[in-house]
């Protein structure tokens, strides 16, 4: 499975150019990106990334990849990173690693977003992964029940729990929120939730991704596909 994230990252490798500002998604996918991209900046490659996390800052600064911030830079030419689910119209759950707030901001300031993953991410409809929704800590149960309204609006349902990390303790994002994982099975309507949750006082941010990805390159065992966006990006 490592072979074939490091192989899809290698392919999303071949669209970077010399000059080029990119951001630097999170997660073990993502991380072999990083690794081979700072590789060809020790070759020479003049590159400057914007990562989405902590752990891809200290990640890039290892690999010798210069970085820069959104408020140095005006835009992004390419972001590459992993997901969790990709549907067939490149709509993504994102958020395992709890990285989806800076992962979505860094995504939308990007002229193109490519996602990389090991072809077990492709499903026909998202939902069977967990949905992250990032929530500010203070009246988690009011943020609660307008999520649960907003899942019976758009014909889902499922159990929701406070991430935790490793160690037990509440999983704190980057940002200094909480996650809530939803497990919702089937969303028919994604882009009809997402837009449902962004309304919501105490939602930060969801792990739906509706329209940024510009395409995917999924690796498996037949070799890489790469599947194009057929909509412009923000449809
Ligand atoms: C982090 C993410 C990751 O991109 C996603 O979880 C995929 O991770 P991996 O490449 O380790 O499977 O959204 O917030």
């Amino acid at each position: 499975m490592d072979q074939l994230k490091r192989q899809a990252a290698a392919r999303a490798l071949e669209e970077v150019r010399d000059g080029m500002q990119l951001g630097l998604g999170t997660g073990s996918t993502a991380k072999h990106f990083v690794e081979l991209l700072g590789a060809r900046v020790a070759a020479g490659l003049n590159v400057i990334g914007v990562p989405t996390s902590e752990a891809t800052r200290a990640d890039a600064e290892r690999c010798g990849v210069p970085l820069t911030t959104l408020d140095e830079i005006d835009h992004l030419d390419i972001t590459v990173d992993g997901a969790d689910e990709i549907d067939p119209d490149l709509n993504l759950i994102k958020g395992g690693g709890g990285a989806l707030l800076r992962e979505k901001i860094v995504a939308a300031a990007s002229d193109r977003m490519i996602v990389i993953a090991d072809d077990t991410k492709w499903v026909p409809t998202l939902g069977r992964f967990p949905l992250p929704i990032e929530v500010i800590p203070f009246g988690l149960g009011a943020t609660r029940r307008a999520i649960e309204k907003a899942f019976a609006q758009c014909g889902v349902s499922g159990q929701m729990a406070v991430r935790r990390a490793k160690d037990g303790h509440v999983f704190v994002t980057d940002g200094g929120h909480w996650i809530l994982d939803a497990q919702l099975g089937r969303i028919a309507d994604p882009a009809g939730l997402a837009k449902a949750l962004s309304v919501i006082p105490g939602v930060v941010e969801h792990g739906l991704f509706i329209g940024l990805a510009s395409s995917a390159v999924l690796a498996g065992g037949e070799g890489i596909r790469v599947i194009e966006r057929r909509k412009p990006k923000g449809d």
